[in-house]
Parts: structure tokens; C-alpha cells; sequence
């Protein structure tokens, strides 16, 4: 048992209501945030090791007497919140793809690269000729990298393989580098990323290939939870991402989709129709969509970093409107070679923040419960007795600082499942 001391504690409480306006004084605005955040001042958490679970939460000054002693092992900092949830990564992959960035920069657009069997193809040769060990190895040090910014969750998808045997050895990749990092891997499966090119010509074979045998393989195997489709214009179709989504259901895996990234083509409404955890993207979704999602619950996972990438600020996901609607609104990295090469989530807030005019506290829930909800987990993301011990600690004057200060971790310490295993210099750890 030991207790982590914050000047100011982050509890993200699930059920504030995140659809009342924005008001325009600093005060009222601050007002709102602190009761978005489920702000504590001077709060103190109680973790318990061996369960690797939140004992208690609360005011430091009204922590029961049992966690008083002066024995107990104390982590002091200045912002403690739940740890960090990036829920949309493509993190494994093998090469990289700056001559495309330089193409698309010179004027050429991500769809035609695609179109053109270049984009997501271009690193599906390198996966396919990539062994498992290397792509282990490569993950490994990309998610501790992550951690390093205080992220505990990190979902991943594979997608760059595109036959049955290099998507099982992307999913396994993910499989073995978990056990070597201090973060919990999510992995989802995402065969249906695009058609690969020996199946141009007959692209219903490739999505019998999913259903049939890469869907199946990757329950039974038990390599993945969930299954996303790419269904966009220039990707995959609404009718042909609704046979992939059911499919995956039928055996399992909670559906997630990427929508209305290029074009509107009916994405959304079929990830509502289906039950989807969360549509992903979503640059050109309207308002029917927007009230679609609000009344089926579907999560919108929001990844501005691609807009800046892409060079497409010009088109940015509606995140006002989802969140008047009464949708959770999360934002995550979308870390992958083609559209957003980054992990930088610190800077994933900054972009929501100027972007899409979120408040502090508005981008901090996208990144903790929102993101558990965009993932239908309810041990993460807020920080509640019962709950994973995983806790990130930053070094900062206030915890508006973490979107404003962007392009360095401002982390102080790293808890994943009551342990600590990650702290810098900054950081007053007493804990053995
Ligand atoms: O989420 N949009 C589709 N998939 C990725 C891009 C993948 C790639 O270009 O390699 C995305 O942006
Ligand atoms: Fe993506």
C-alpha cells in the first residue's frame, strides 16, 4: 500500500455532463473545466500493489486513518490523473513513408497516392516482408516511448498484412511485446485497411478472405477484441464494412469503425445500425450522423493530427457538435507511416484544443474516459476505487499547462497496475 499525494488530482469523473456550453469568462470557463476534470485539491490516492487497484480517492487532509502512517510509501506531484488512453494507433509497421510526405507536399493528395496502389499499400510490402521478431522489436521501444508520456493503455491495429498469415503475425507482434512493457496493448483487428493489390480485380474475394478466415482465426486465437473496417471513399464500401463488422461480432470482436475520413458515404449510420464502440475520424460527418451516434452511444474518436499531416485543417471533425449532441468525444494519435506519424499526444491535445476549440478540460477527458468508453472498458480512465492502479503524474503549474506546453512530456512519474515504471528527475518518489 502506498499513497500518491497531487497538488492538483484529476479523478475524470464518468457522469458529468459534457454538453452544456462553453461560456466565455476566464472564472465561469475555469469553473466548468474543474468540474469536468473532477478536480481535488491537494487530493491523494491510496494504491494497493498486490490488487494493482485504487483503495481510495479523496482529499488528502480526509484520508482514513489506516493510510496515515507515516511508514506508508509517498509519490508527491503536482497534476495526478488516470493514466493516459491513446485508443486509435496503427503502431505496427515496418519501413516508413517520407517520400510519400514529400509527394503529398508537392500536391499529389493521400487518395491518389492510394489510388495509385501507393499509401497503406507501400507498407504492406515492407510488413509482409518483415519477420515477427523484427516487428516486435520495432513496437517495443515505440510503446515505451508512449509511456514515457504517461499512456497506460494503448490500443493497436494491425492491417498492413492483408493475408491471413502476415495480419496473424501483426496481431502477434502486439501478443509479444506485451509482456515486455509496462502498458496494456489493445489490439484490434483491421484487415479490411485496404484491398492489397493481387485482389484489385476482385475485391469480394479479399473480403471472403476476411470473413472467412482471418476473422475466425484471429477470435479463436483469441489474438484480437475488436475488429475495424477503413470504410471510405477510395476503402471499403458501407455494405461490404457491414458484412466485415457483423462478421467479427458473430464471433466476438466489438466492432470500431474509421468513417467519413475522405467522404460521407454512409459510414456512420451503418456503425450505428451495428452497435459499434466508436467511429473514428469522422472529418465529414453531419448533423443527422452526429445525433445518429449521440442516440446509439457510439464513441467519436477524434485524431487531429492527421488533419495537420494531411494538410486537411480545412476539413476537421465536428467535436463542438458531438459534444452539444451529448456524444463522448476521445482523441487519440492515430500514430501510423501514411497520415499522422506521430506519438505525440501532448500535441494531440494542443491540436484539439486550437483546432477544435476544446476546453483544458474537455481535451484531458478525450484522452482518459472517453477513450476507456471508445474501448467499452470500465476499469480505466477514471480514477475510482476498484479501479487498475494506473496513474500518470505530471510536473506542471496547473493542468491547463498539459495542452498549452506542447511538443515536450511534461511527465513527472508513470504508475501501470500499481507499479511504478517510469519516473524522471522531476519527480519526489519514496517508494521502494
Ligand atoms: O487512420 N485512414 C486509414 N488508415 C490510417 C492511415 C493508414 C496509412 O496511411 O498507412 C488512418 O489515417
Ligand atoms: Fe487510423
Amino acid at each position: 500500500m502506498y499513497l500518491v499525494r497531487a497538488r492538483q488530482l484529476l479523478t475524470m469523473p464518468p457522469s458529468v455532463p459534457t454538453d452544456t456550453p462553453v461560456p466565455s469568462d476566464a472564472e465561469a470557463i475555469q469553473d466548468r473545466d474543474d468540474q469536468l476534470v473532477g478536480l481535488i485539491e491537494d487530493g491523494a490516492i491510496v494504491i494497493d500493489e498486490t490488487t494493482e487497484t485504487i483503495q481510495w480517492v479523496g482529499p488528502w487532509n480526509e484520508r482514513p486513518k489506516k493510510f496515515r502512517k507515516d511508514s506508508l510509501d509517498l509519490l508527491e506531484t503536482d497534476v495526478a490523473m488516470p493514466g493516459l488512453i491513446d485508443c486509435h494507433t496503427h503502431a505496427v509497421f515496418a519501413g516508413e513513408r517520407s517520400r510519400e510526405f514529400m509527394l503529398r507536399n508537392a500536391g499529389q493528395s493521400y487518395v491518389e497516392i492510394l489510388e495509385a496502389g501507393g499509401g497503406i499499400l507501400n507498407s504492406v510490402d515492407a510488413l509482409r516482408a518483415a519477420s515477427l521478431q523484427s516487428l516486435t522489436a520495432t513496437l517495443i521501444p515505440r510503446v515505451l516511448h508512449s509511456v514515457r508520456q504517461g499512456i497506460t493503455t494503448l490500443e493497436i491495429k494491425s492491417g498492413y498484412g492483408l493475408t491471413v498469415d502476415d495480419e496473424l503475425k501483426s496481431l502477434r507482434a502486439i501478443a509479444n511485446a506485451a509482456p515486455e512493457v509496462p502498458c496494456e496493448l489493445v489490439p484490434c483487428f483491421l484487415g479490411a485497411h485496404a484491398v492489397p493489390r493481387e485482389h484489385r480485380d476482385h475485391r469480394d474475394r479479399y473480403i471472403d478472405l476476411v470473413c472467412d478466415q482471418m476473422i475466425p482465426a484471429v477470435a479463436d486465437q483469441q489474438l484480437a477484441g475488436y475488429c475495424d473496417v477503413f470504410c471510405d471513399r477510395g476503402a471499403f464500401t458501407a455494405d461490404e464494412a457491414r458484412r466485415i463488422l457483423q462478421t467479427g461480432k458473430d464471433h466476438g470482436l466489438i466492432p470500431r469503425i474509421h468513417a467519413d475520413e475522405i467522404a460521407d458515404i454512409g459510414a456512420v449510420q451503418m456503425a450505428c445500425d451495428i452497435g459499434a464502440a466508436s467511429a473514428d475520424h469522422l472529418e465529414h460527418t453531419g448533423p443527422e450522423a452526429i445525433a445518429a451516434m449521440a442516440d446509439a452511444g457510439v464513441v467519436a474518436v477524434l485524431m487531429p493530427a492527421v488533419n495537420l499531416f494531411l494538410g486537411t485543417t480545412d476539413h476537421l471533425a465536428p467535436a463542438r457538435a458531438l459534444l452539444d449532441a451529448g456524444c463522448d468525444v476521445a482523441l487519440a494519435t492515430d500514430f501510423n507511416p501514411g497520415s499522422a506519424m506521430t506519438q505525440d499526444l501532448g500535441a494531440i491535445l494542443m491540436l484539439a484544443a486550437t483546432l477544435y476549440k476544446l476546453t483544458p478540460a474537455e481535451t484531458l477527458r478525450a484522452v482518459t474516459v472517453a477513450a476507456a468508453r471508445a474501448l467499452r472498458r470500465d476499469n480505466i480512465g477514471s480514477l475510482q476505487a476498484g479501479h487498475r492502479a494506473d496513474i500518470a503524474c505530471f510536473n506542471a503549474p496547473h493542468y491547463r499547462y498539459l495542452p498549452y506546453h506542447f511538443g515536450q512530456a511534461h511527465t513527472d512519474a508513470v504508475i501501470y497496475r500499481g507499479n511504478l515504471v517510469y519516473w524522471t528527475d522531476s519527480a519526489d518518489v519514496e517508494i521502494d
